[in-house]
């Protein structure tokens, strides 16, 4: 053991955590989740990230995953959603009040509105919804933010959703973009149609950076580790431009595929995270580039 205490001092290397995870199970057989692997889960997630994002929904215990990370000091943004309890009665500050009973709801970073359909993002209700929201949190802790996410696509494949340019356009200038504190960006693409390289390049853009501008936190989230493990590719270099780019206001959330993590591919996916060191003396290079 004190052996190998003086290895890690010796090379001067410490794995390193990442920004955030994006953690909703998903137990397609099992809807009640599997308490069991919910712990494995969040014993991963905390030995992996400095934060992540959950969702609040009626298929797991979420209090106890606050209560988890607040333990751990993992920083903690939640997703509510109108549909997270299959009751079109309950809006989002009714889904609001039953989170914010728990006592380790004080703690959270964030609160996410999550809208399924994308031209409800223009819409009039949303901007009131965000505005009783935050006035609501005031109560519990005045720090707590609110954002809300929307998907857009990298490359052609998903041409239903739009691209980072309409997203840029939905939020500078409007309303909604002065209504959030931080807009969660979902990129969705197909891997076998563009490279780590094109990925970059195509969300850390002069569109990325005119959100930037409207003041707001930027989370990028992705399943790109996913996939190139399933891909056999090493997931240094991206994880290298990911925490290159990354500043106070640009931050991103590593999306496991949305299934439980102990399905092979994201426990691999795990696996690699655990082994990334970031060294900043890395991103001159990348950064310029
Ligand atoms: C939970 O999942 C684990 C791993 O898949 C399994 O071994 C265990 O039997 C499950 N427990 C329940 C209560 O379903
Ligand atoms: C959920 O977890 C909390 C502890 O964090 C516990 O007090 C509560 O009983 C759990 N609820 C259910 C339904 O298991
Ligand atoms: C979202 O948009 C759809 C289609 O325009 C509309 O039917 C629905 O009422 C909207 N929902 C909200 C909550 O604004
Ligand atoms: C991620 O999930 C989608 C379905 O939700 C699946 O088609 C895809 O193959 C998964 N990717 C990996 C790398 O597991
Ligand atoms: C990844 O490597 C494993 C082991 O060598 C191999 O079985 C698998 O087919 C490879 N996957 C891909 C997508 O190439």
């Amino acid at each position: 053991m004190f052996s190998l205490v003086l290895f890690f001092i010796g090379i001067g290397v410490v794995n390193s955590k990442i920004s955030g995870i994006k953690y909703i199970p998903r137990f397609d057989n099992n809807p009640k989740a599997n308490e069991t692997t919910i712990q494995n889960d969040l014993g991963l997630i905390t030995d992996s990230a400095n934060s992540v994002l959950i969702s609040y929904r009626t298929d797991y215990n979420a209090t106890y995953m606050l209560d988890h990370f607040y333990k751990k000091n993992v920083d903690v943004y939640v997703e509510i959603s109108e549909h997270s309890f299959n009751d079109p009665n309950l809006k989002y500050l009714d889904n609001l009040e039953n989170l914010m009973s728990h006592k380790t709801f004080e703690s959270v970073k964030g609160v996410m509105l999550t809208y399924y359909e994308e031209e409800n993002y223009s819409n009039r209700i949303l901007i009131d919804d965000i505005k009783s929201v935050k006035n609501r949190l005031k109560d519990v802790n005045s720090n707590i933010k609110v954002g809300i996410n929307y998907w857009f696509n990298v490359g052609r494949e998903y041409s239903q959703y739009p691209s980072l340019k309409t997203v840029k356009n939905a939020f500078v200038g409007k309303e909604i973009g002065k209504s959030i504190d931080y807009l969660v960006l979902d990129a969705l693409f197909d891997f076998s149609t563009i490279d780590p390289s094109f990925f970059i390049n195509s969300i850390y853009s002069k569109d990325l950076d005119e959100l930037l501008k409207l003041g707001i936190k930027v989370d990028i989230a992705t399943g790109i580790l996913s996939e190139m493990v399933y891909h056999n590719q090493s997931i240094n270099g991206i994880l290298d431009e990911l925490n290159c780019k990354k500043t106070e206001n640009l931050d991103y959330f590593i999306d496991l595929n949305r299934s439980s993590l102990f399905e092979d591919q994201e426990l691999k996916t795990y696996k690699e995270i655990q082994k990334y060191v970031f060294d900043k003396t890395k991103c001159k290079n990348i950064v310029d580039n």
